[in-house]
């Protein structure tokens, strides 16, 4: 699966079912209570600042908010924030514009109606949308964004790693030697990629953002530099999943080695280069957690593990597979039930930003 076809498949498992992104997604919502604080502090600080703000109006984005109770906790919080804020220093609050993206494939359906209802209990929201899209175009008319939030969505790449797809390099080779000799090239094949879709999204939110507007994300990260460690958990384990199905003849090799999970999780040190090169903002605080408690639980059995794994990749599984999930889930249940829950050297990365 190449280039633009990607992002044009991907989204998170739609509806309200067993594998669906609404029903597995209690490791993301762990991740935006802790994004909580940020948040409340830009939007006290956008509140207090009356030249980012005239007049009174204040645009808030979440960038690839998916579907389920996580689509609209970010902008809730963003709300929940402003109406405290003006209550405390008695200012009235300002006319709020919400708006969420995702790509054009995801499920928007009980989102448009979560949204009707969070603008018909806050007075003061006036304006809601959807802007279907990908985060690595421009959005937004020039200078009209206030805060831009996202959370666990950056680390998902605009694309398979370009060095690879048209060299023809698989991301995990079958053969554990050619995988040892090629693990490097495929490593900064991702790495290069991640640079250049991040340094992207900060460049178009640069020009959609008033001036002084603020951004607050969350990502997938790793917890250290270590070369040998940085392929993603994600792509590493649906790779060795798909590997035992190749070995078993479910799957051909060919369809296996042109397969890309489009993830990359970078160190936090890989991201503060990228914003200190690209220049358009500075960083107000980055944290980076553990997430290990969360996905103990979340990944505590085979099913909540396969389960997982459907909500975020089934899409793209069965686009460049066809219809294998029987066969996944089976290999999947075995490979956790022989491997754990394989916990990774993960980090979450959560910024605070800021436009220069
Ligand atoms: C793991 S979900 C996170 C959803 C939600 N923000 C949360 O924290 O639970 C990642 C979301 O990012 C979206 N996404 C990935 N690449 C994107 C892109 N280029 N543009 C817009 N959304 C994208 C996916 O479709 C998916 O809904």
């Amino acid at each position: 699966m190449a280039s633009k076809q990607m992002t044009q498949m991907l989204h998170m498992n739609q509806g309200q079912g067993e594998t669906s992104y609404a029903r597995n997604s209690s490791i993301q919502t762990a991740e935006q209570k802790r994004m909580k604080p940020l948040i409340e502090a830009v939007i006290a600080e956008l509140c207090s600042s009356t030249s980012t703000l005239v007049p009174g109006k204040m645009v808030i984005v979440d960038m690839g908010c998916s579907t389920g109770p996580n689509a609209l906790t970010l902008v809730s919080i963003a709300v929940k924030a402003v109406q405290d804020h003006c209550f405390q220093v008695q200012q009235p609050p300002p006319e709020v514009c919400l708006l969420l993206n995702d790509l054009p494939n995801n499920d928007f359906n009980t989102v448009v109606k979560s949204l009707v209802m969070l603008r018909q209990s806050n007075e003061h929201v006036v304006v809601t949308g959807i802007t279907p899209g990908s985060f690595y175009e421009r959005l937004y008319t020039s200078g009209s964004l206030h805060l831009v939030c996202s959370s666990n969505s950056l680390h998902w790449l605009s694309k398979a790693p370009e060095d690879l797809f048209k060299n023809h390099i698989p991301a995990y080779d079958m053969d554990k030697d050619a995988r040892r000799q090629r693990h490097r090239i495929v490593l900064e094949a991702y790495a290069k990629q991640f640079r250049k879709d991040f340094t992207n999204f900060l460049k178009l939110r640069a020009k959609e953002l008033v001036s002084k507007g603020r951004m607050v994300v969350s990502l997938v990260g790793r917890r250290s530099d270590v070369t040998a460690t940085k392929f993603s958990y994600l792509s590493r384990t649906i790779s060795q999943i798909l590997s035992v199905m190749v070995s078993e003849g479910v799957i051909d090799k060919e369809t296996f080695d042109s397969f890309y999970v489009p993830v990359y999780e970078p160190s936090s040190k890989e991201v503060r280069e990228i914003i200190k090169e690209e220049g358009s903002f500075s960083i107000r605080e980055m944290q980076v957690h553990d997430p290990t408690t969360d996905m103990n639980n979340a990944l505590s059995t085979p099913s909540k593990f396969v389960n997982l794994l459907r909500a975020l990749c089934e899409p793209i599984l069965v686009q460049h597979f066809g219809d294998v999930m029987y066969e996944f889930v089976s290999t999947a249940e075995r490979h956790w039930s022989m491997e754990g829950n394989l916990l990774g050297p993960y980090a979450m990365l959560a910024i605070s930003l800021a436009k220069a």
